[in-house]
């Protein structure tokens, strides 16, 4: 397994990976009409991939700003999305790289970062909370689901780092 940063050729193969994901797990929740750009969000700060001995794509995360209209020198937080794992790889800790690479550009960056999950996906809860995540709050998603709900969710911060500053550091 190899962890390295998104390339354009990657796309592809993502977006055919988040296809199965969105079979076996409903991740995401609706899927999205174009997935190459949904896979891209405005405000995308890094994007890294987890590939196989073949090339194929097994994981996909991105770091993305969460006050994208405030542009790149902006200090707001920046925000972990897109975060899956080939369901044939699971348990392997292709999603324990793909974070800590996400969590270490934020911290390049002097950034704070979280994510949101949504609470009814216990196997991702679980799985951050076993990488020392923890959680800070919960309330309604802005988003709907495919049912039209706000799913209730949960934003978790990663574990304290050494060189992390005010922000992560223990
Ligand atoms: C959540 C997800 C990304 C985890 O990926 P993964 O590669 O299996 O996770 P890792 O192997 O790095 O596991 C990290 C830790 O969580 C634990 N873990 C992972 N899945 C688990 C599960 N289903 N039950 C219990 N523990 C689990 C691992 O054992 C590991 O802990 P350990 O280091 O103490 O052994 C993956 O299940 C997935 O793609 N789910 C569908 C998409 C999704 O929900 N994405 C999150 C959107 S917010």
């Amino acid at each position: 397994m190899e962890l390295r940063g998104r390339r354009d050729e990657d796309l592809p193969g993502a977006a055919r990976l988040l296809a199965r994901v969105h079979t076996a797990d409903g991740y995401p929740s609706r899927w999205p009409e174009d997935p190459g750009a949904w896979l891209t969000p405005t405000g995308q700060r890094g994007a890294w991939v987890v590939a196989g001995e073949d090339g194929d794509v097994l994981g996909h995360v991105a770091l993305v700003d969460r006050a994208p209209g405030r542009g790149l020198a902006s200090d707001a937080p920046v925000e972990v999305v897109r975060l899956f794992v080939d369901p044939a790889r699971r348990r392997c800790g292709v999603a324990a790289l793909l974070l800590a690479a996400a969590v270490a550009r934020a911290d390049e960056l002097g950034l704070d970062v979280d994510l949101q999950v949504v609470a009814a996906s216990a196997r991702a809860v679980t799985a951050y909370e076993r990488l020392g995540w923890r959680e800070v709050r919960r309330h309604a998603a802005a988003w709907t689901s495919a049912s039209g709900e706000h799913p209730e969710v949960v934003r978790m911060v990663p574990p304290p780092r050494a060189g992390a500053g005010g922000r992560g550091a223990a």
